[in-house]
């Protein structure tokens, strides 16, 4: 097996800056795919944080001007990945988030900043690092998106591209005229490449211009082949369904192992599943919960957001209460529903209990110590947290959307016979199909013995990135070997 080399575009990567589980992937996927003779280095943004990280910072290139100000590229290590770092202090040395102020408005100039990001992307693969020469760029979501185009439109021989959705909810838009400072020929604007209902679309062109297009779970890349799915672009991706797959996520066990894992209480595994009920208490602590061991925990650790469907969640709050349930929310998001989770937990004192913001170690904690864990999502293209609760004995209760369908095997009296079920789903996605959920979850905690099952069974399902890996690396390898498109 020959050692190939990959070339990740990414706007944000754990453990350096992340904002969703786009960066948990972008972190984990290149230990993962190490074994499989793929070596991969990603090109990531020069925000403070990853500025900061940056071991021994080698420069590899420099602008005078690269959309508005000086750059350089630099090349190190940082958290064991291997990372090209575009410093351009103009477009990303600022407070904030990576794509929008702390009062979470979107920058006014995220066109340039990740036009830059996919500019230099591009001639990355096209050897602007002396003697780096990818055999084939990987684009994550909108912000790499136009990578793909710039290397079709650049007209050299190209290194071979896949473009990854992580979610097509997002697709990076911005105004047409910004096409001749984008640096792309008058002729990409088309349906056929960057054109979008008028726009310039960031995500599009990748869709329309990679080799091949990916997303993050099998029932995702069928899901946005359709009208309902597809956000606008079913019709491009249904007329490109013969270059598109679904590959799974996986979590990163070094990350998510229970049994060593120095962000919880009690570390535990599945013969000592009893150890949990240490991890429960202190969670119930944390989120002012009564402190009783035998009510139902539920767990929610998410955006707060529209997607997230946790204004479901709210509207089933008086079955979960009847149920004897309890509830702790720890996310951020959008303002409504943040207040709406607030009021819940004012109108029921320790009975519902939210932390808001973006805590690491407590989303461990809440895995570890919620018997159960929440993902009423309306769409959800992979989903990481129902895979971190599987390995730790929180039995998911999820949506069957996306990836969570594809992960989670419902307790049907006959999964529970052949011993296989490991979480409960409901479908349609709607509020009474939660209230119901709730209900047959709350009827197999009931079951302790039962319960105890569903959970060894998740926690013995296989959430690692072992098979993805090898999925993506045969993929890259077949692309490698097609000719030159
Ligand atoms: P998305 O990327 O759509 O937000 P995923 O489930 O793929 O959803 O990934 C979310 C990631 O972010 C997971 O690693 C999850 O643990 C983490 N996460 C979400 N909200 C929080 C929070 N408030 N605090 C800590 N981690 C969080
Ligand atoms: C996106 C999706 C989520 C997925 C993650 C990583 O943020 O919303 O479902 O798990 O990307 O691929």
């Amino acid at each position: 097996m020959t050692a190939i080399e990959v070339l990740a575009v990414a706007s944000e990567i754990y453990p350096l800056i992340k904002t969703g589980g786009l960066a948990d992937v972008a972190g984990a996927l290149p230990g993962a795919l190490r074994p499989h003779g793929v070596k991969v280095r990603t090109l990531v943004p020069g925000y403070p944080a990853v500025r900061r990280a940056l071991k021994r910072p080698q420069p590899v290139h420099a602008w005078d001007d690269l959309f508005g100000g000086p750059a350089q590229l630099l090349e190190g290590m940082a958290a064991r990945l291997s990372l090209f770092v575009l410093d351009a202090p103009h477009l990303f040395d600022r407070p904030g988030g990576p794509y929008a102020d702390a009062q979470g408005r979107d920058w006014g100039d995220n066109a340039q900043r990740f036009a830059a990001l996919a500019r230099v992307g591009a001639d990355l693969g096209q050897g602007l690092a002396g003697g780096y020469a990818p055999a084939l760029v990987h684009a994550h979501d909108w912000q790499a998106g136009l990578a793909c185009a710039y290397l079709h439109y650049g007209g050299h021989p190209r290194p071979a591209t896949v473009m990854t959705v992580h979610n097509l909810a997002f697709q990076g838009q911005f105004d047409r005229r910004l096409l001749a400072s984008l640096g792309l020929p008058p002729s990409s604007f088309s349906p056929d490449g960057v054109e979008y209902y008028g726009s310039i679309g960031y995500l599009k062109a990748g869709l329309r211009l990679a080799d091949w297009i990916t997303t993050v779970s099998p029932t995702y890349a069928a899901e946005i082949c359709t009208p309902e799915g597809g956000m606008g672009l079913d019709g491009l991706l249904r007329g490109r369904a013969d270059r598109l797959s679904g590959i799974l996520n996986g979590v990163d066990l070094n990350v998510w192992n229970p049994a060593a894992d120095p962000l919880i209480d009690t570390p535990f595994d599945a013969e000592h599943l009893d150890l949990r009920g240490l991890n429960k208490a202190a969670l119930q602590t944390r989120f002012g919960l009564d402190p009783d061991p035998d009510a139902l925990l539920l767990g929610l650790v998410s955006r707060l957001s529209w997607q997230k469907g946790v204004d479901l969640l709210l509207g089933a709050l008086p079955v979960l209460l009847a149920e004897g349930a309890q509830l702790a929310v720890l996310g951020s998001g959008e303002a409504n529903l943040e207040a709406g989770v607030a009021a819940a937990a004012a109108a029921h004192p320790g009975r519902v209990g939210c932390v808001f913001g973006y805590d690491e170690a407590l989303a461990h904690g809440v895995q570890a110590g919620a018997d159960a864990l929440l993902v009423p999502s309306r769409f959800e293209p992979c989903g990481l947290t129902q895979l971190c609760a599987l390995r730790y004995g929180a039995v998911p209760l999820v949506a069957r959307v996306g990836g969570l369908g594809d992960t989670v095997i419902d307790a049907s009296p006959m999964a529970i016979a052949a011993g296989a079920a490991t979480g409960v789903q409901f479908s349609p996605v709607n509020t009474p199909m939660l209230e119901s959920a709730l209900r047959r979850t709350a009827g197999l905690y009931a079951d302790r013995t039962a319960w105890r099952r569903i959970q060894a069974n998740g926690m013995a399902s296989d959430v690692s990135w072992r098979t993805p890996a090898r999925l993506y690396a045969d993929l890259f390898r077949s692309l490698i070997a097609e000719p030159a498109g």
